[in-house]
Formats: C-alpha cells, structure tokens, sequence
C-alpha cells in the first residue's frame, strides 16, 4: 500500500491531477461560502422603523444625488469613538437598505449627513443652502440658492416608485397610485395627510421652504435632510443587533 506521502508526491508531480485536485479544493470553500445566499433572503438584519422614502423624500434625494452632495458628505458613522461623539450612534446596514444608489461617500469636506435630520431647524438648512457662508463664515460649500427658486417637477413619480420596487424595495400598489398626491401633500400644510402618514410613519408633514405657495426643490431637499436617520431608534435597533450577535444569528 502506497503512503499518504507516496500519494501526495503523485499529485504534485502531475500538474493535470494538481490542477483538477486544487479546483476540487477551491470549488468546496467557494460553495461553502455562496450557497447559503441562495436560502436566505436578505443579509442585512431588519430594524424596527426603517420604511421606504416618501415620494417628496425620495424626490430630495435624486436633488441631492443631482448636484452631487455625496462629494463633499459621507452618510455612514463609523463605530469609532471620535465619530459616534461627534455624530451620533454608529449607521446601522438596515439604515441605508432602501438606498438606491447609497450614499455612503468616500470624502468628507463636509460633516457627516447621516444623523442631520431634526438637528436644525427648516429655516437654518434653507438659509444654509442658500449662502452657506452667512451661517458658517469659514463654510467652502457652494451656494444652492436656485433650489428655492426652482419648481419641484417629478415627471412621474409613480414611476420611480415602481422602478425602486424592482430593485426591492417594499412599496405596495397604493404608495405608487397615490405617489404624485403624496408628493405634493407632504410639503402641503392645507392637505389631508393623514393616510401619507399613516403608510409613511414619522413623515414630517409641512412647508419646508418658507415659502407655502409653490412646491420647489428646496422643499424637496429640505424634506430628506430632515428625514436623514430619524426613522430607526438606532438605541432600540443597536440592543437588537447586540442581541442577535450574542445569539450568533
Ligand atoms: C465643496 C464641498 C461641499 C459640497 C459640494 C456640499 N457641501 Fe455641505 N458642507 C460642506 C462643508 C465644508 C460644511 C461645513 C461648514 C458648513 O456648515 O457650511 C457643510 C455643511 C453642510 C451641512 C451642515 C451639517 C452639520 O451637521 O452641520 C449640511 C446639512 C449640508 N452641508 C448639506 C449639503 C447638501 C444638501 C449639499 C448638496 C446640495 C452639500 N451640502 C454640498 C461642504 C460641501
């Protein structure tokens, strides 16, 4: 009976055998680690209060992605200490599952935008927009005066929502019927936004611009800020997270 050794030098001589053998191999750690993804359904943990955006938030953040926010701000706390101190509690995955395309950054001229929203008031971000340097004198932001001048236009809401529910994310047949009526009830103080809330919890239902009479960009930018990491109590979400570690799942 030939050896373990004997064998082994068989195989390394033969480069053919080597070859088949180190597939072999490779093959095993390869579907050991992706054949799980096909049983499960998602990877990222669910948290409590994550939705889907709002046609007015999701209409901000196309605004934010147009103009390039994501150059100079990050949206994504690190779990370091400098930074959960400086911008709260460190992002969790579920925070930013409905992102398409996320907006994570890679640079930060500016803070992180993560946690930002309910941190000023409407009129501070709408002054700040417009003349950065009037509220923060050593500001290098750009000015974005014209959002307040220009008029919101969606061409079709109702189909971004649908666009967004094939990439996943859980807007149901009614959020995309009444996705233009919800956009303009959101920024509307006159409408009956009760049922916008009622399908979009923690939805801030108002002007945001200062100006009640048009619908502009402005109001639309203003509503994602003032949404940005206010929808999970990431206090709550954390202990779940820990929870589910600890429990190895
Ligand atoms: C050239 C880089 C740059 C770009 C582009 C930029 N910002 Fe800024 N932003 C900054 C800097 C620097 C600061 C910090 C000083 C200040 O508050 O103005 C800042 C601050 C902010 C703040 C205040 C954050 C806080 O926690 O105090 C908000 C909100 C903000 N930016 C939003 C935006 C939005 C929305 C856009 C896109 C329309 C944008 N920024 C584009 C550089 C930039």
């Amino acid at each position: 009976m030939t050896s373990i050794v004997e064998r082994h030098k068989k195989l390394e001589k033969n480069v053919t055998l080597l070859a088949v053998g180190a597939f072999i191999t490779v093959a095993i750690g390869g579907i050991v680690e992706i054949a799980p993804l096909f049983w499960i359904d998602n990877t990222i943990e669910k948290v409590h209060g994550m939705r889907p955006y709002t046609p007015l938030e999701q209409a901000g953040r196309d605004i934010y992605v147009r103009e390039g926010c994501y150059v100079c701000h990050s949206q994504m706390i690190r779990p370091f200490r400098d930074e959960t101190e400086r911008y709260g509690h460190y992002s969790l995955a579920a925070e930013s599952m409905y992102d398409h395309p996320f907006q994570w950054g890679s640079k930060r001229t500016g803070p992180d935008l993560a946690r930002v929203g309910n941190r000023y008031s409407d009129e501070w971000h709408v002054q700040h927009l417009r003349n950065p340097q009037s509220v923060v004198p050593e500001s290098v932001m750009p000015k974005y005066g014209f959002l307040a001048e220009t008029d919101l236009t969606v061409p079709d809401p109702a189909a971004n929502l649908t666009a967004l529910r094939r990439v996943g994310v859980p807007y149901t047949d009614k959020d995309i019927e009444m996705a233009l009526s919800d956009l303009k009830a959101q920024a509307d103080p006159d409408a009956d936004a009760a049922d916008l809330e009622e399908r979009y919890p923690k939805a801030q239902i108002r002007d945001f611009d200062g100006d009640p009479s048009r619908l502009t960009e402005m109001d639309a930018l203003v509503a994602y800020l003032q949404m940005l990491g206010t929808l999970v109590d990431v206090n709550s979400a954390a202990a779940q997270e820990e929870f589910a570690s600890e429990h190895g799942r």
